[in-house]
């Protein structure tokens, strides 16, 4: 029997209620797949600057990159909104992705036909879509220097270089070899030099996948499109702040943030975490939608421990409950049979993901 170190960070607001329903669920499949996991926990956020000062400490890193991936939660809150920026949440989230190397981030955008009129788009617009984001995650103008403020300027700077575009060009049409073959590279390479480099790499890059289907959009066509007719992609390669944007936009398509899951690879650990942020204004209650996370931990499964069949059980799961009409209350107003609470839902999935 195979054990795997999970690094479990649950962060803020709904963070712990989400990562305990994951881990359920991850139990659950372990027992028929001959795999088990062994967890250990780490600080992160809010909660870590309470407890150490950081949001981000060492021992975190220590302890994530000593295991065979991170399960993370959600981090933030108004509460520490007014901290200096090193010290607030948020800083500590870009400071770990960079220390673990994540250089992509994948977010994949789907939706379930159970849920197509969750969607604030029309359903026949968005029934089918399933897209997959490759986002840039430790470069772009979120790092670039200079950077800084004064008192009347302040000022980022967006730099790639060729080494940073080919490393994550090659990761997206590795993903869409996996899929429809096709990417689609968002840019702004009609103002931006820093895009006139990325376009020309990522054209090089293509021609080592003679079978992958390249195009080029600008960023603000791309965010038409995806609202338009978000059918037409299939993966979207792209920088770090457009694909910061772009995948939020995506995940309105299926209706309910809370429904969907994204890994962050590079060379080292793999990180795994629902898009969505803490949501400090319901966290307690019971009423979160965990299916993000329980979503991440098939991702995790599948890009980071090779264990295809355990995710497959997950996804199915996932898939049996939202089609049984098992409903969170953020879905509640859609087609539910019965209306349940985050530790409801999980043990749902754990169930239908054991058999
Ligand atoms: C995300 C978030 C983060 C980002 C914030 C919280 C720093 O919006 O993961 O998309 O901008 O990358
Ligand atoms: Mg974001």
């Amino acid at each position: 029997m195979k054990t795997y170190k999970i690094a479990l960070i649950k962060g803020d607001g709904i963070g712990p209620e989400i990562i305990d329903e994951a881990v359920k669920v991850l139990d659950a499949v372990a027992s028929c797949c001959d795999i088990e996991f062994s967890y250990e926990e780490a600080l992160m956020g809010g909660c870590a600057y309470d407890i150490t000062g950081d949001p981000l400490p060492q021992e975190t890193i220590n302890i994530s990159l000593n295991s065979d991936a991170v399960l993370f939660g959600a981090i933030g809150g108004e509460k520490w909104d007014n901290l200096p920026r090193e010290k607030r949440p948020e800083s500590g989230l870009l400071r770990f992705r960079k220390e673990l190397g994540v250089y992509a981030n994948l977010r994949p955008a789907v939706v379930y036909d159970e849920l197509v009129n969750a969607s604030s788009l029309k359903a026949e617009v968005v029934k089918g879509v399933d897209l997959m984001v490759v986002r840039e995650l430790i470069g772009g103008i979120y790092f670039g220097e200079p950077k800084g403020r004064d008192e009347n300027r302040g000022w980022n700077t967006m730099v790639y270089t060729r080494d940073e575009i080919v490393r994550i060009a090659h990761q997206a049409f590795k993903i869409a070899m996996t899929r429809s073959k096709r990417v689609c590279s968002v840019d702004k390479a009609n103002v931006l030099d820093v895009s006139q480099l990325w376009r020309d790499v990522v054209i090089d890059v293509s021609k080592e996948y003679p079978e992958i289907e390249l195009s080029h959009m600008y960023v603000d066509n791309a965010a038409m499109q995806l609202i338009r007719d978000p059918r037409q992609f299939d993966v979207i390669l792209t920088g770090n702040i457009f694909g910061d944007i772009l995948s939020d936009e995506a995940s309105m398509l299926s209706g309910s943030i809370g429904l969907l899951p994204s890994a962050s690879v590079g060379a080292k650990i793999g990180v795994y975490e629902p898009i969505h942020g803490s949501a400090p204004d319901i966290a307690g209650q019971g009423i979160a939608n965990p299916i993000a996370t329980i979503s991440s931990a098939s991702m995790m499964l599948r890009y980071a421990l090779g264990e295809d069949n355990a995710a497959d059980k997950i996804d199915a799961a996932v898939k049996r409950a939202l089609k049984e009409g098992y409903r969170t209350k953020d879905l509640a107003q859609y087609d539910a049979k019965e209306v349940c609470s985050t530790s409801e839902m999980g043990s749902i999935i754990a169930n239908y993901a054991a058999k």
